[in-house]
């Protein structure tokens, strides 16, 4: 249900009928709507219905115990703020639950003086509510209180960083999109730290990974008996996520008939579970991303039209690392430090991970200094410690390479191949390769990488 911004949805659960009309009484004003319920059931039902700010919550119910209680209300409703009611023999408990996460306790008999600020504290609690008010009247800044996460500091990279700062405060949704292992992700993770809505947890969804009618229900969730096997209610990711932000990964593979539903969420901010009538209201915002290209599946047919329009609002677009390899010394150092930080590289093999073109990008970049790090010897990572492909990147991957290489060219790859099997040798590559120091020395000339490495 949709509701103004500033009321109050209050839940009193207690079994003892006189103190849920007290609290009724003397709670309910303009601003703030309660619901009582006398147990655990009833108050779980209320829950599926309406999204309540604040529960008042006694820790002592027929059908259940107020703390158990609490952890389901808590995953029910992501931003809740709970308040238990205990007699004054049970402050321990109280304090015990306060620590599993309740925001207050009120014991019996109450201070009525003081039960209104109780909520009102719990409320203004509920970071959502202010930075959610804030955010309305302008007055908020940019978070700035959040982790860089993103390594990399390539003019392509810091454009990105910038189009995050600008879009990461506001509700419009982005779409991410890139070749696979360019750190979509990873942007998708740093958007929402950045927000304001990033005091709930980013959802992710897959959407490459279930077929239509499950994701259908794993989105929009089902009511009991909308299909053979549906004995529950469900809530779909989109409830989930209301106030919140939805991350929907390959969102090219969505299936067709969910694009069209989907579409309507993002028009309309409603839904209807499988199997209601009713439409619920929700406030979503929405990252995708996708490593297709979404103009030619909507060309091909495979894509609605207006939902890639209404998706294709905010693009950020990652860069393949061959087009930034700048970036390459940063993150290798970078994964070391998180994998083995005591480990280092040798020069010959950076110089072979800057003339590799990375078709698996970032990811396979890490995946190479891990496989490093466990090859290495002495806590080196040299030459021989990276897979063959990246010894061999003079004349691949080049559309417009001739068919044979030179003699120049394969004397090249040769020397390199003999050099980096005998980690660097210099005397027992010539040794191998029958030519003298000398003349190795001046052939090594002629390749830059090595004339560099070894300066
Ligand atoms: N700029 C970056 N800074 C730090 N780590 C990064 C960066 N880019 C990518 N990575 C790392 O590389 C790996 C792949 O990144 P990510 O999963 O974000 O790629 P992706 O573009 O979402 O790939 P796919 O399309 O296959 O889902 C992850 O381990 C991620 O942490
Ligand atoms: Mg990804």
């Amino acid at each position: 249900m949709n509701k103004p911004e500033d009321q109050i949805n209050v839940l009193v659960v207690d079994d003892e009928k006189h103190i849920r009309r007290l609290l009724e009484k003397e709670l309910s004003s303009p601003r703030r709507r309660i619901t009582t319920a006398g147990d655990a059931q009833a108050a779980l039902c209320a829950v599926q219905k309406t999204r309540f700010d604040v529960i008042i919550l006694d820790i002592m119910l027929p059908d259940g115990n107020g703390i158990e209680l609490m952890a389901r209300f808590q995953e029910e409703l992501l931003a809740v703020q709970i308040i238990l009611i205990t007699g004054y023999a049970d402050v321990d408990d109280a304090v015990v639950s306060m620590k599993a996460g309740a925001c207050d306790y009120i014991t019996k008999p109450f201070d009525l003086d003081r039960l209104e600020q109780v909520v009102e504290t719990a409320f203004q609690r509920g970071l959502g509510y202010k930075k959610e008010l804030l955010r309305q009247q302008g007055a908020l800044p940019a978070n700035t209180n959040y982790p860089d996460q993103i390594i990399g500091h390539s003019k392509a990279m810091e454009e990105i960083r910038f189009l995050i700062r600008k879009a990461a405060p506001t509700n419009v949704p982005i779409l991410i999109t890139g070749e696979s292992g360019t750190g979509k992700n990873v942007i998708a993770r740093q958007l929402h730290a950045q927000s304001l809505r990033n005091h709930i947890p980013l959802l992710t969804k897959n959407c490459a990974t279930l077929q239509e009618e499950l994701m259908r229900s794993e989105l929009f969730g089902y009511c009991k008996g909308a299909f053979t096997g549906a004995e529950a209610s469900r809530e779909g990711l989109l409830s989930m996520a209301d106030e919140g932000t939805l991350f929907l990964d390959e969102i090219g593979d969505l299936s067709v008939g969910v694009q069209a539903s989907l579409l309507r969420v993002m028009e309309n901010q409603t839904f209807r579970p499988v199997g209601d009538k009713n439409e619920t209201r929700v406030n979503i915002r929405f990252i995708f991303a996708t490593n297709r290209d979404l103009k030619k599946a909507v060309a091909d047919g495979t894509f609605n039209q207006a939902l890639f329009h209404r998706l294709n609002v905010f693009t950020i677009n990652t860069l393949p690392l061959r087009k930034r390899k700048e970036e390459i010394p940063v993150l290798v150092e970078h994964f070391i430090g998180k994998l083995k930080p005591n480990c280092k590289i040798s020069k010959n093999a950076m110089n072979l991970l800057m003339g590799y073109d990375w078709p698996g990008n970032v990811r396979e970049l890490h995946n190479v200094i891990e496989r490093g790090i466990i090859l290495s010897d002495n806590m080196v990572i040299t030459e021989r410690c990276l897979p063959l492909e990246l010894l061999d990147t003079s004349s691949r991957d080049r559309e417009d390479a001739p068919l044979f290489a030179s003699l120049k060219e394969v004397e090249k790859k040769h020397i390199l191949a003999v050099m980096n099997h005998v980690d660097g040798n210099r005397s027992k590559s010539a040794e191998i390769l029958g030519i003298s120091r000398k003349t190795l020395y001046r052939k090594l000339a002629d390749i830059p990488e090595y004339a560099q490495v070894d300066g």
